[in-house]
């Protein structure tokens, strides 16, 4: 039988892109409110004996979790054979270790609870950092979607005479894969958090790249003080208005407006989470890790 794609609502411009690669069906189903704030979850179509899969990126993950668990509980109690997860952007994966005592490690709880709702998922570039494999705390099969060259080639193609500069030592990953498929050089800089929204960043020598147009690469954009602190220090280097490229457009409040402010130049973003800034699609890429999940038509 054909698989199905489910939407969450928002998502469902890249549940239909996906139904169109793959040749699925994208099922209704209704995700709402009650007055008093509880979620109404229904499936509206037939999914009995289908392999089935929920689109939900996970920006502002507190408001979605429970109608998403919900909802995966409907598929299956509908008569699914298998429920997978795509979610392109994978919340609290930050919360990876106690940075004070009585702190839980949240990523760990994110993970158990979407691992025993779900069986397979695929994300984009998950924030991995002091877990170096969502197989450490995700109990299900789950693929990983890397930006990094859809990223290059943007760059390559946009961008005159780039130099990648990264904020921080946990961008490397990124920055220093971007800058090789680009074929352009790297600088990665030191940053020191000293709170939600105070972050410094030093630099080394700048004066080597005053020809060159900086461009910065950060897994997620949050309260964008990461990247306000490095376009201040190159700007005030003389450095051409940086590009800011994000893989996850995440903007806390005013963080877009924020960052404009400080001096950033064009700000671009992957399609993992739907932004104006969107000018990079990871779709046929999410959709190539979607089909290994999927049974084959001979199965
Ligand atoms: C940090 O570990 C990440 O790679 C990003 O640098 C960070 O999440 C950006 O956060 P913000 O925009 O709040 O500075």
């Amino acid at each position: 039988m054909t698989p199905a794609v489910i939407a969450m609502p928002g998502n469902e411009p890249l549940a239909d892109a996906l139904a169109d690669t793959l040749a699925l069906e994208r099922l209704a189903v209704t995700v709402r409110r009650f007055p008093d704030g509880e979620s109404y979850v229904r499936m509206d179509s037939a999914v009995k004996g289908r392999a089935a899969f929920i689109v939900c990126t996970l920006d502002r993950p507190d408001d979605k979790l429970v109608p998403l668990f919900l909802l995966a509980a409907a598929v299956r109690e509908a008569g699914a054979t298998s429920v997978g997860l795509v979610a392109p952007y994978l919340a609290y994966m930050r919360q990876d270790i106690r940075f004070r005592p009585g702190e839980t490690l949240s990523a760990q709880h994110v993970a158990a609870w979407i691992s025993s709702h779900f069986d397979w998922l695929v994300t984009v570039d998950p924030h991995l950092h002091r877990i170096s494999n969502l197989s450490q705390i995700y109990r299900i099969p789950s693929s990983v979607v890397h930006a990094a060259q859809r990223v290059a080639a943007w760059v390559q193609t946009q961008v005159h005479q780039p130099v990648l500069i990264g904020p921080d030592e946990e961008s490397a990953q990124w920055v220093s894969e971007v800058a090789r498929q680009a074929h352009a050089p790297c600088v990665v800089l030191t940053k020191t958090r000293h709170g939600d929204r105070e972050v410094e960043v030093s630099i080394p020598n700048v004066e080597h790249w005053h020809a060159h147009t900086p461009v910065l690469v950060d897994d997620i954009i949050s309260t964008a003080h990461t990247m306000m602190e490095t376009v201040g220090h190159l700007r005030r280097m003389g450095l051409a208005a940086p590009v800011c490229v994000a893989v996850h457009a995440v903007f806390a409040q005013n963080a877009f407006d924020d960052l404009r402010a400080a001096g950033a130049g064009l700000i671009v973003s992957c399609n993992t989470i739907a932004h104006s800034t969107n000018r990079i699609s990871m779709t046929a890429d999410i959709a190539a890790a979607v089909r290994e999940h999927l049974p084959s038509a001979a199965d």
